[in-house]
């Protein structure tokens, strides 16, 4: 507020050479604003004026209902428009936001003495401005002050702020400016995977290296979970990909983070002699590196790299490095790129005009994490959410996984002051147009894995396609649990995979890992094989999977009946016969999915 006046009392000062505009942009309204700083984030300085912000304004986009409505019809096997996807030129036109919201931002822009045609980046559809400012112009802008504020568990600090304003007349036509009160970075949110002692001495076993038949999978593939081992317990073991020519799967890799092809070659060697050579593309988006001798801390992307790979083999596996400048240090002057990395890397892959059919990425985060008003009706999660929407309109099918709490992790506090305990969604878990992976472990039976994320988003409300799915769930639930989730919400996982005793190769050694990242990529391998399928057959990739696998396909999963996903000091959700918010639909069967297949 101080700012603010001084910013007006000095306008004033100019002899009041333009009152209209000012009152024009004077009259602001709270955006959003935080009742307490994020959890697990602290106030550290006052940023130095001068220190540069990449602000990323998202416009309202004007034709979102027909986006929305054609997503359906095209992701829908009954509607006769299935698999009709649309061009990047027609979501483009869709995402456009209307004139009148490009002339208010330009011409508030250009009050604040910016000119429109700098902009670093506009999109294609117009939706997207970005602009590089300092950040005392910014907090002019946005009648806010704004911290350097720092997350102890990653090390990462970050400029933001706990509210910002806009321009009264400015609300109906800006979603949403990054970055402002939205605080994760990737780097701060969960990686969903960590490693595990070693399962098996896996140097001196050859046997890994032979196919195994998916009518007798052995009891080992559910603990020592190999590549031969995925492709029986998902029966792809003698499927041959013959669209590769055009099929392609992207893997979407973040900051620090880069795809290592010696460790790929030595996984190959371990476990699937017949892929040595396979190499995967690498894409660097905005000044991402292939630094092929730091292969990231985490052994998250080695994962996604090796286990898609081992189900899509030799289908062309695309890795995308996003890049971003190093953690922000209080004391530079030097401008520093303080994006999201999610943003750069969808309006990256949504800038091309052909797209890999399948993508599997595997980062999480709180839903809470964002502001609750504004996720449905514009803001971070809503926008991204967007972004997921033109990705499954393109005709790719995108799938997240789950998350590794169960319910959810820590104390489970709300964090609008009221501290009360609620179960903690995920998110992009969460956003309805993802297909979301939960964890399994062991083989005959197949049970929950206790990590596996799942629950009910408190922002999207069920999507109808899983309401008949969902409604026997709620309905045995009863009322146990009640007030701790939110039963209208978009209900997740999807689908479930493996997500213990994952055997891959970090730094030349095997390794075991567990997580929903283990998850997350294999079925993605498996979504591959189906998109391979459909394409040799002349027909459409899937795209959007929800709508087919919640109806026609519904049959082609393994259900999972036992196990449980305890969080927040309770015992959480429990699988049984049907969906559950633990495992979804169950795993995949390929060859029961392929018959399915419309
Ligand atoms: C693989 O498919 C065959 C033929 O449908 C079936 O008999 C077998 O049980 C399946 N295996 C698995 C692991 O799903
Ligand atoms: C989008 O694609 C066009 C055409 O390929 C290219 O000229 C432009 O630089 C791209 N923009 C971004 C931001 O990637
Ligand atoms: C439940 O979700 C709906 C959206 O489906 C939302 O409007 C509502 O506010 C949520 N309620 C709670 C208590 O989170």
């Amino acid at each position: 507020m101080l700012l603010l006046s001084t910013f007006v009392v000095a306008l004033a000062g100019l002899g009041g050479a333009k009152p209209l505009s000012d009152k024009r942009w004077n009259d602001v309204s709270v955006k959003h604003r935080w009742v307490e700083i994020p959890r697990g984030w602290e106030f550290h300085s006052t940023p130095p004026e001068d220190h540069l912000l990449e602000m990323r304004i998202g416009l309202k986009q004007n034709r979102l209902d027909e986006l929305v409505s054609a997503l359906y019809e095209v992701s829908d096997p009954t509607h006769d428009k299935y698999g009709q996807h649309l061009s990047k030129e027609e979501v483009d036109a869709l995402v456009a936001p209307h004139p009148d919201s490009v002339e208010a931002v330009e011409s508030w822009l250009q009050y604040h003495g910016i000119n429109p045609a700098d902009a670093e980046f506009r999109s294609a559809g117009g939706e997207w401005i970005v602009i590089r400012v300092p950040v005392a112009q910014v907090e002019r802008m946005l009648d806010t002050k704004y911290g350097v504020y720092y997350h102890a568990a990653s090390g990462s600090s970050v400029v933001r702020t706990m509210e910002y304003s806009l321009p009264t007349e400015l609300l109906s036509h800006i979603d949403v400016i990054t970055p402002t009160t939205y605080f994760s970075t990737l780097r701060s949110m969960r990686a969903t995977s960590f490693l595990q002692p070693q399962t098996a001495p896996l140097e001196d076993a050859a046997s890994f290296a032979t196919d195994i038949s998916p009518l007798a999978v052995p009891a080992s593939c559910g603990t020592t979970v190999t590549a031969s081992c995925v492709r029986a317990l998902y029966n792809t073991t003698n499927y041959v990909p013959a669209a590769t020519a055009t099929n392609k799967l992207g893997i979407a890799g973040y900051l620090q983070e880069y795809a290592n092809d010696a460790d790929l070659q030595t996984f190959f060697k371990q476990f699937l002699p017949n892929a040595v050579g396979t190499t995967f593309t690498h894409v660097q988006v905005n000044g991402g590196l292939n630094d092929q001798s730091d292969p990231g801390v985490e052994a998250n992307l080695d994962i996604r790299n090796q286990f898609a790979e081992a189900i899509s083999f030799p289908t062309p596996n695309i890795y995308y490095s996003t890049g971003g400048s190093p953690p922000f240090q209080a004391d530079s002057f030097t401008p520093s790129n303080t994006n999201e990395p999610y943003l750069d890397w969808l309006n990256f892959i949504l800038n091309s005009s052909t797209i890999p059919q399948t993508f599997s990425t595997s980062y999480g985060d709180d839903e809470q994490t964002v502001p609750e008003d504004y996720a449905v009706s514009g803001g971070f999660w809503y926008v991204m959410t967007n972004l997921f929407m033109q990705l499954g309109a393109r005709g790719s099918s995108i799938m997240f996984s789950s998350g590794d709490e169960g319910v959810g992790g820590g104390n489970c506090q709300a964090n609008d002051g009221t501290k009360k305990v609620i179960f903690q969604p995920a998110f992009p878990a969460s956003c309805p147009f993802v297909t979301t992976v939960g964890g399994t472990t062991g083989v005959n039976p197949t049970v929950a894995v206790s990590f596996s994320g799942g629950g009910f988003s408190r922002y999207f409300a069920q999507p109808s396609y899983q309401t008949a799915s969902v409604t026997p769930f709620l309905n045995a639930l009863g009322t146990k649990f009640a007030g701790l989730y939110n039963a209208t919400g978009r209900a997740y996982p999807d689908v479930s995979a493996a997500a213990e005793g994952f055997q891959i190769v970090i730094n030349g050694r095997v390794s075991g890992v567990a997580g929903t990242s283990c998850s997350s990529p294999t079925f993605a391998g498996v979504v591959s094989l189906l998109n391979d399928f459909r394409i040799s057959e002349g027909k459409a990739p899937l795209g959007f999977l929800n709508p087919l696998f919640y109806s026609t396909a519904k049959s082609g999963f393994n259900d999972i009946v036992s196990g449980s996903n305890p969080g927040c000091g309770q015992t959480g959700f429990t699988a049984g016969t049907g969906w559950d918010s633990v495992t979804g639909l169950g795993t995949p069967d390929f060859l029961r999915l392929q018959a399915l297949l419309p």
